[in-house]
């Protein structure tokens, strides 16, 4: 048997739970108080000292940032850049690849809608052509399909590992077998995922992926990074370089950096790159497995209750699960639930089209809510969730 999970230590440490119910974690997490006392404690000593003066004096906190990421994917400390988002990150690597007009890039269909963005620009500047790898019967990208429609064109496999707007987790490792066995560079969006399961690079195979820190790691706004596979790096060609991706040489020449740093500026928010470390350290320290356990215990009792609930239904598919759990009611909109919820102390989220556009247009359903659940949260928040939309739900039908 697993050792119990310490949830009052988790609370304790997670002082917003005093004020409010918060299920928007897929948005973004309530930090805990180690995080966001590292954070604040950075920028007052930029306050009082300066802030290149306090970038010296926390250099070690600054570089252990590196080593946290590496072992939080099990890679090597070289292989990690620091980004501002998961976005910045994704677009350093996939715009680093030399795609020509003519190559195919294969996409699951729950791509995040910014990806999908950045692949249609592609398309239409460069003329790559996007193939989307169809779901299976539960929704999860379908490998058997994924191997039939590799071919000498395909230049790219990318895959969204948990889509922000559904709670499956999609087959990464499978996916990675896939795509080494055809030896085509493989991009993971692991926004969703890091923080809430164990993301092992070399079990699952990536060669880049991209974080952000804000969500299921509960760290830092406005941070994140980018995961690049050491003997993939040759065959990246950064869009843009600085000075601090290229050392400058002579007023005509620079040679570019030897590792992942290459896609970094040398500007940052030093203050969200600490505690950012202290976030993946705090997340390392409950293991990501025992996270992974609560997280699937809360959302398939979140699940379980809601199904018995009048007029609701779960829009979950998926053989894996995730902590994101997305339903609508019958006679209520999204919205309305969302706003009605936040008024009673409920923090939840609604699912734009953009989180997952491809596989949202084919389903065609309504708005969907989306409670996303953390190990922080606790067996009475789902009970009183239950309650405050079940009282929203028929006090809105009979008005
Ligand atoms: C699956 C997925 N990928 C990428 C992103 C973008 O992350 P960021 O806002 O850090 O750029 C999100 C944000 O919601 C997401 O859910």
């Amino acid at each position: 048997m697993p050792p119990a999970f310490d949830i009052d230590r988790a609370r304790r440490d997670t002082r917003g739970c005093e004020g409010v119910i918060h299920f928007n974690n897929a948005g973004a997490s309530l930090p805990p108080a180690p995080v966001a006392d590292a954070h604040y404690e950075y920028l007052h000593a930029e306050e009082m000292h300066g802030g290149y003066e306090t970038m010296a004096r926390y250099s070690d906190a600054l570089a252990n940032f590196y080593s946290l990421a590496a072992r939080l994917l099990n890679c090597a400390t070289s292989e990690i850049a620091f980004s501002d988002s998961a976005t910045r990150a994704w677009n350093a690597a996939f715009y680093a690849l030399d795609l020509q007009p003519g190559d195919r890039i294969l996409a699951g269909c729950s791509e995040y809608g910014s990806n999908l963005v950045a692949l249609l620009h592609l398309a239409h500047k460069r003329g790559v052509e996007i193939t989307w790898v169809p779901d299976d019967e539960h929704g999860q990208t379908d490998v058997k399909s994924l191997e039939r429609l590799v071919d000498s064109r395909v230049r790219l496999i990318c895959l969204t590992h948990i889509p922000s707007g559904g709670g499956l987790v999609n087959p990464a490792a499978a996916v990675g077998r896939v795509a080494k066995a055809a030896d085509i560079p493989y991009l993971l969006d692991a926004c969703q995922s890091l923080g809430q399961m164990p993301v092992d690079v070399q079990q699952i195979g990536c060669d880049m992926l991209c974080g952000t820190g804000r969500k299921f790691l509960r760290g830092p706004r406005g941070t994140g990074f980018l995961y690049i596979r050491k003997s993939f790096l040759e065959q990246l060609e950064p869009s843009q370089l600085n000075h601090h991706a290229a050392e400058l040489i002579s007023t005509g020449a620079y040679r570019l950096r030897e590792d992942a740093r290459r896609f970094e500026c040398w500007e940052r928010s030093c203050a969200g790159q600490v505690a950012l470390g202290v976030a993946i350290d705090y997340a390392l320290g409950w293991g990501l497995q025992a996270i992974n356990q609560r997280i699937g215990l809360l959302s398939a009792e979140l699940r379980r209750r809601l199904a018995d609930a009048n007029g609701v239904t779960v829009a979950d598919r998926g053989i894996e699960q995730s902590g994101i759990v997305t339903l609508f009611a019958e006679q209520v909109p999204a919205e309305s639930l969302q706003k009605q919820l936040m008024s009673r102390g409920i923090n939840t989220s609604l699912v734009p089209f953009s989180a997952n556009p491809v596989s949202a247009a084919k389903r065609n359903l309504p708005a969907l809510l989306r409670a996303s659940l953390h190990y922080y949260n606790s067996h009475q928040e789902i009970d009183k969730f239950i309650t405050e939309l079940e009282q929203v739900i028929s006090k809105t039908v009979v008005s």
